[in-house]
């Protein structure tokens, strides 16, 4: 695997997230910067993700009072620093040697929830030792029962505070992307916390139908999800939500909250952009219900844009390894801070103090 060693010091032209994309690509071997930037199929979604946010127009209040600025929000109980937490991605020892831990000692250095994902490379007790910031852990559902079950059990006592459950990848997508460039996970790279290798992957010669018998046949239903809720006393919070139907449903049986998300663009192409997705979703859940959103956010306008088409918070997902494979930990507090500043600059330009003053109203319609 060629692998640069990361940067000690940050680039003065590393000023963007995206910045840190056009570096990671000259650090990361091209299969595995592929695995990373690939969306699903011909990247329809994938584009939808950043088109739809750069079409909607943000309208500004002039002369407004900052004197009680902040960025701060409350979301499931927790007072979070701002309103973007750092989404769950698997493999992170792909791009850096220290991987998750290093993404989770940047977490607590800019005081930002992370969500450890069920495919990281680190133990989860190690890598909630490194952050007092908020964790969630990212559960996929295990063949066996008892395997999703011990997984919850030390998440619990390693101090997760949220369980996200990710449902929209029972397999994955078609990455023809990565396929292209001949992606494979190397074998030292692997899903430390599982008792075997993850089974969501594309069995090398199966057709469409032994796809769906195999892989299919293990996929969750709604009847695990009904189990699983009685199983933990934590929040539950449902990942990969698009269609308002599904929101509705999980509300209704005491679902705590809901990622709207098409995974990046890197499940199913031909989804909406996520932000497209997220009105209708807010409209059928109602003011209160905790809705996060990711794919495709990049500046902090993004985020003010998200949380005034009804989101609550927003989630991170590329940034970070590209970050974490330029600079490591460095890399990632860096993106963070970034981020941070786009935010209270937008608030401050656009007359906006506070996040709770951020509605419908921050928006021009959108076209
Ligand atoms: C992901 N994502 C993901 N989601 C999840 O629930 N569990 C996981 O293990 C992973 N792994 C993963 C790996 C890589 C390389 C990528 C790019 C994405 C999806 C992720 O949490 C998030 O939904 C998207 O990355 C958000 O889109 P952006 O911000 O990357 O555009
Ligand atoms: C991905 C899987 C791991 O998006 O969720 O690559």
């Amino acid at each position: 695997m060629k692998y640069t060693p990361p940067l000690q010091n940050i680039p003065a032209d590393i000023v963007c997230l995206d910045d840190y994309q056009r570096y990671a690509k000259e650090f990361l071997a091209h299969d595995i910067y592929e695995y990373l930037a690939a969306g699903a199929a011909d990247e329809y979604t994938l584009d939808r993700n950043r088109s739809a946010f750069n079409r909607i127009e943000l309208k500004p209040r002039l002369l407004q009072d900052f004197s009680a600025a902040s960025t701060q929000i409350t979301l499931l109980g927790h007072d979070l620093a701002h309103p973007f937490l750092l989404a769950p991605l698997a493999y992170q020892q792909l791009c850096h040697a220290s991987g998750e831990i290093a993404t989770a000692i940047a977490a607590d250095a800019m005081d930002t929830a992370m969500v450890v994902s069920t495919l990281a490379t680190a133990s989860i007790e190690d890598i909630a030792a490194q952050t007092d910031a908020p964790k969630w852990f990212q559960l996929y559902f295990q063949p066996s029962r008892e395997d999703t079950l011990a997984l919850l059990a030390r998440a619990e006592a390693a101090g997760y505070t949220a369980i996200v459950i990710t449902l929209d990848a029972p397999l994955n997508g078609l990455r023809n992307r990565a396929q292209r460039a001949g992606f494979r996970l190397p074998p030292e790279i692997q899903a430390v916390n599982l008792p075997s290798a993850p089974t969501n992957g594309l069995p090398n010669s199966a057709g469409p139908s032994s796809l769906i018998h195999q892989l299919m046949a293990q996929a969750p239903q709604w009847q695990d999800l009904r189990w699983l809720k009685q199983e933990t006393k934590l929040p539950l919070i449902i990942k990969g939500v698009i269609n308002p139907d599904d929101a509705k449903r999980f509300a209704d049986m005491g679902i705590d909250g809901i990622i709207v998300s098409n995974h990046g663009g890197r499940c199913l192409d031909g989804l909406p952009a996520s932000i497209d997705a997220l009105p209708a979703i807010r409209q059928a859940l109602g003011e209160n219900f905790p809705i996060l959103l990711d794919s495709g956010v990049r500046r902090g306008s993004d985020i003010i844009k998200a949380i005034a088409l009804g989101a609550d918070a927003v989630l991170i997902g590329r940034p970070q390894v590209f970050a974490v494979a330029v600079a490591g930990a460095l890399g990632v507090a860096h993106m963070l801070r970034l981020l941070k500043e786009e935010l209270e600059i937008t608030m401050a330009l656009c007359g906006y103090p506070q996040i709770a003053d951020i509605n419908r109203d921050c928006l021009f319609t959108c076209r």
